[in-house]
């Protein structure tokens, strides 16, 4: 190749353009990602766009760095992408449906592990920079360095009560919003001082402090907002991403993160909304919320079983059925029996409907994805706000493996599921919960709607429950 072309080719033009081909693939894989049908091309555009990211960061790190020392890096580089990838193959392909949520929490944390180390760097290594620049570099390394440990700790929690090691009930501090505010006011005031002065104990006290800010952070907010968690530290790693983005001088970093950021904040917006909550009180660690009333929500009585063959005759006589699944249906995986019962019941002419809480099972759009697996027609599968109104006037509701969803102590404003909207699946004529025990959902709050009147149980694995049902119908 010729000298003028090789000068064309040098890696730093050729990785820019690269890099804005793929940031243009990550935008068009996000908007594709907000559709079941558009999803698949969805992923096709991220993963073309992270490889197309990927090969040019390898260029640029091959072409930029001198001579003798090109070989050893590609090696290392190399390396550290095929471990990293295995690692992310073998885990992506064992994980369950229902551990989704834990490990996306678990790589949030890695994000925020790698913004603090390339913090950490940018303090050590900062010969070439000088005047005003140095001091910006200092502001970065230190707003690095905070969203960084924020969301690394912040991430170990959510993927600790996520996965059920430690409890989800909220940890009720003493003056913890206190504590919450005079954490970010020290923040403000070490970021200054580190800018006039950078010094090593004021990076490593702002690094334990904000891991300690992460920890508590999270560790406030109960289980039933779990999943405005999630999406809020997948949006923290993105501005994680960001600031690491500008430490490396890295265009597409910065893209990327800001993409990763807006959206999942969005998301999590989105979810405060549905959920009733307080989208800055969530994003503050419960700021402004009290410890819920103890033993509120808590309902004795008695409870009423039946059988599969009750439950199947109930269903034969019914007018309408409308079915609400939640967590338990994905443990069992009882989806396609449920479908088989749906088409069914509905060559008997009844009207089935289904009812999909937000945030029923473990992650967004959980449910939807379970019954397209098992090929329930999308027309008959509705949000919370398209069939609350209905259920009045239903005969039948088939509670599957749902808790928290149909729990009317959200109306108890005592409950620490207070102003969460449900499924109001009481209204109903009759309700027949499929469920192991009388146990309480992820959010560890009693249901009354367990010993209302109009309410049955049957109980044993949802799977096991709607093949009995069927043999019976
Ligand atoms: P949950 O309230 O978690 O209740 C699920 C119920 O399923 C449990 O009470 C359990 O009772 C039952 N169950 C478990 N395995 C079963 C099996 N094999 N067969 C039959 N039943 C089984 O579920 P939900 O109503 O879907 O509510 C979701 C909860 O998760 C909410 O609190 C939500 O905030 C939280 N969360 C949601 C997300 C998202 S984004 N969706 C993310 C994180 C957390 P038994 O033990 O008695 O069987």
């Amino acid at each position: 190749m010729s000298d003028s072309v090789t000068g064309l080719l040098t890696a730093a033009p050729v990785a820019g353009a690269a890099y804005l081909v793929a940031a243009l693939l990550f935008i068009l894989s996000l908007a594709g990602l907000s559709n079941h049908e558009t999803s698949r091309s969805g992923l096709t555009y991220g993963i073309s766009g992270m490889a197309i990211a990927l090969a040019a960061t390898v260029w640029l790190s091959y072409d930029q760095g001198p001579r003798e020392a090109r070989t050893l890096s590609i090696v290392l580089l190399t390396t550290a992408v095929l471990i990293g990838a295995g690692i992310g193959v073998w885990r992506a392909r064992v994980v369950e449906m229902t551990g989704m949520p834990q490990l996306i929490a678990l790589l949030h944390s890695f994000v925020g592990a790698a913004a603090v180390l390339v913090a950490w760097n940018g303090h050590l290594d900062e010969s070439q920079l000088t005047g005003s620049l140095l001091a910006i570099h200092h502001a970065e390394v230190f707003v690095g360095a905070f969203i960084g440990a924020v969301t690394f700790t912040g991430s170990i929690v959510a993927f600790l009560k996520l996965s059920g090691r430690i409890k989800s009930s909220p940890l009720m501090l003493p003056g913890k919003n206190i504590l919450n505010v005079g954490a970010l006011a020290a923040f403000a005031a070490l970021t200054v001082w580190y800018v006039i002065e950078p010094q090593l104990w004021l990076l490593v006290t702002l690094t334990a402090l904000a891991l300690a800010l992460g920890w508590h952070l999270v560790a406030a907010i109960g289980g039933g907002d779990m999943p405005v968690v999630v999406s809020m530290l997948n949006s923290y790693s993105g501005w994680a991403a960001a600031a690491t983005g500008f430490l490396l001088d890295n265009d597409l970093l910065i893209v990327t993160g800001a993409l990763v950021g807006s959206s999942g904040a969005y998301l999590s917006y989105v979810m405060c909304r549905a959920m009733n909550r307080s989208f800055l009180s969530v994003i503050t660690g419960g700021f402004g919320l009290e410890a819920p009333v103890a033993g509120s929500g808590a309902e004795d009585g008695e409870h009423r079983e039946v059988t599969a063959a009750e439950t199947a005759d109930l269903l034969r006589s019914a007018a309408s059925v409308a079915i609400v699944p939640g967590y338990g249906m994905a443990v069992a995986q009882a989806q396609y029996p449920v479908a088989d019962l749906t088409a069914k019941l509905r060559d008997r002419g009844v009207d089935v409907t289904f009812g999909i809480h937000p945030v029923a099972g473990r992650l967004p759009g959980h449910m939807n994805v379970l019954l397209a697996e098992a090929k329930v027609p999308y027309d008959i599968v509705l949000e919370m706000d398209e069939i609350n109104d209905d259920l009045s006037g239903t005969s039948v509701v088939l509670v599957i493996g749902a808790n928290d969803t149909v729990n009317p102590a959200a109306e108890d404003p005592g409950s620490p599921i207070a102003g969460m909207p449900v499924l109001r699946v009481w209204e109903a004529d009759n309700v027949v919960v499929l469920k192991r025990s009388m146990a309480s959902g992820y959010a560890g709050v009693q249901n009354p709607l367990l010993f209302r009147e109009n309410t049955a149980m049957l109980f044993g694995d949802a799977k096991e429950r709607v093949e009995d049902i069927l043999r019976h119908l």
